[in-house]
C-alpha cells in the first residue's frame, strides 16, 4: 500500500509513524507513507495557501491552486483508489471502513486546516470524506494519523498471530473482553478463576459472555447495528 498525505504541517506525522507497529510496517515494506507539504506547491510570491472566505465569515479557507497542483502531479504518477479528505463534517470512521480501506493500494489523504478547503476541491477531486468523531480538531493531521494507524495494522502480515486483528474490539461488532496477566493474585485482587481452569471451551464461552455484557453496558448502540 502507498499512502500520500497532503498537509500544511508535515512535522506532525514524524512521531506517530516512527514508532511501534507503523514503523515496523514501513521498514518491512508493507506500506510506503509519503508526506507532502502543500505550501511547496503554492505558486504566488508569498507562498499563500489560504484566502478570505467569499461571503465573509471568520476564518481563512485553503485555496484550490496548491492542492490541485499537488493532486494532479500525484495522479499523473499513478492511479489512486481513493482521495480522502479529513473533515469533521463527514460520516464517522469505524472498523468496517478501516477494513475496506486496508484492501486498497494507493491512497491520497488531504488534511484540512483553518476554516476548511474551497468546496470545489471537495466537489471535483475528493472521492471519500472521513471524520474521526463528533468533535473539532485544529486540523486533519491527527485524524489522518488515526486512520492510517487503524488501516496499516490490518494489512496482512503487519500484525503477528498473537496480536491478530481478528480479536480486536469491533472486529465482530462487540467490545473486547477483559484480559489479565501474572500474578494471578495481586494483593487479594484475583484473576477470574475460569481463566486459570485450562478448560478452553468454557473460557471461550466466558469471554464471549463478557464481551456481550460490556458492549451492552457501555455501547448498547453497537448491538442495534
Ligand atoms: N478535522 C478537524 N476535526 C476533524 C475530525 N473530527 N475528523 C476528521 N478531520 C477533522
Amino acid at each position: 500500500m502507498r499512502i500520500d498525505i497532503l498537509t500544511l504541517f508535515p512535522e506532525i506525522f514524524e512521531s506517530p509513524f516512527s514508532q511501534s507497529m507503523i514503523k515496523r510496517a514501513i521498514e518491512k515494506g508493507y506500506v510506503e507513507i509519503h508526506i507532502h507539504n502543500i505550501r511547496d506547491y503554492s505558486t504566488d510570491k508569498h507562498r499563500s495557501v489560504d484566502d478570505y472566505a467569499f461571503g465573509g465569515g471568520a476564518g481563512m479557507v485553503m485555496m484550490i491552486q496548491p492542492i490541485e497542483d499537488l493532486i494532479l502531479k500525484l495522479k499523473g504518477e499513478r492511479n489512486y483508489d481513493e482521495i480522502i479528505f479529513m473533515t469533521p463534517d463527514a460520516r464517522v470512521f469505524n472498523q468496517k471502513e478501516a477494513n475496506k480501506i486496508s484492501m486498497l493500494n494507493n491512497l491520497i489523504i488531504l488534511c484540512g486546516h483553518y476554516k476548511g478547503i474551497d468546496q470545489r476541491v471537495r466537489d471535483h477531486y475528493i472521492t471519500k470524506e472521513i471524520s474521526i468523531g463528533d468533535y473539532v480538531l485544529t486540523g486533519g493531521e491527527l485524524a489522518a494519523a488515526v486512520v492510517v494507524d487503524s488501516v496499516v495494522r490490518l494489512i496482512p502480515g503487519v500484525l503477528s498471530d498473537e496480536t491478530s486483528a481478528l480479536s480486536d474490539s469491533f472486529q465482530d461488532g462487540l467490545l473486547s473482553p477483559p484480559v489479565y496477566t501474572r500474578p494471578a493474585n495481586h494483593n487479594g485482587w484475583e484473576v477470574p478463576e475460569i481463566l486459570l481452569s485450562g478448560n478452553f471451551k468454557k473460557i471461550d464461552e466466558w469471554l464471549e459472555e463478557k464481551s456481550l455484557e460490556i458492549t451492552q453496558r457501555v455501547r448498547p448502540d453497537l448491538l442495534d447495528e
